[in-house]
C-alpha cells in the first residue's frame, strides 16, 4: 500500500523544509516523521520522500541503512534499547541484558510474540554518568537495578 504522511506531519515536514538550505539536507529529519507515523521505514516510505525531496532513491536508502536509528523491519509498540558500551558494561549493562533477554524470550534484534516489545542494544546514549541505562521509546531510565527493569517491563507488558 503506499505510503503518505498524514496532513498534519506533512505540514510539519513543510516547516522543517523551509530552515534547510537543500531537500537533501531535510531528509533526516522527514524519514524521523515517516518513522514516528509508520513504525518502520519500508520501500514504500522510501519512495515516498524521495518523491518528496526530489531525490534518488537510491540516496534516501543510503541514509536508511547508515543509521540504526531508522527501522529497517517492522518493530514492536515499543523499543527497548540497552546500552552496553564500557561504562555501561562496567556497572552491569550485562546483566540488565541478560536479564531483559530472559523476561522477554527474545534476544537483541527480536520482537515479543505480542508485537509489543522490540529489544535492541546501542552504543553510548550519552548518559554514562548515570549507568546502567536504557532508553524506552524516547525516555531514558538510569541508574537501574535489576528490580528497576523489572518494574519497567512490567508497565511495558500491561
Ligand atoms: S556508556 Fe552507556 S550511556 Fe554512555
Amino acid at each position: 500500500m503506499p505510503f503518505a504522511l498524514s496532513p498534519e506531519r506533512d505540514r510539519e515536514l513543510d516547516e522543517i523544509l523551509k530552515r534547510y538550505p537543500t531537500k537533501m539536507a531535510a531528509c533526516i529529519p522527514a524519514l524521523h516523521l515517516c518513522q514516528d507515523q509508520n513504525g518502520w521505514i519500508s520501500e514504500e516510505v522510501i519512495a515516498w520522500v524521495s518523491n518528496r525531496l526530489d531525490l534518488p532513491p537510491a540516496h534516501v536508502k543510503g541514509v536508511v541503512t547508515f543509521y540504526t536509528l531508522f527501522n529497517q523491519h517492522p518493530v514492536g509498540k515499543h523499543q527497548l534499547w540497552v546500552c552496553r558500551t564500557l561504562p555501561c558494561a562496567l556497572r552491569g549493562a550485562g546483566e540488565v541484558l541478560e536479564h531483559c533477554e530472559k523476561r522477554l524470550g527474545i534476544k537483541p534484534g527480536e520482537t515479543t510474540a505480542d508485537g509489543k516489545i522490540t529489544l535492541r542494544t546501542a552504543e553510548c546514549l550519552a548518559s554514562c554518568g548515570t549507568a546502567p541505562m536504557i532508553q524506552v521509546d524516547k525516555e531514558y531510565y538510569e541508574n537501574l537495578t535489576l528490580e528497576q527493569v523489572d518494574r519497567i517491563l512490567d508497565k511495558l507488558q500491561s
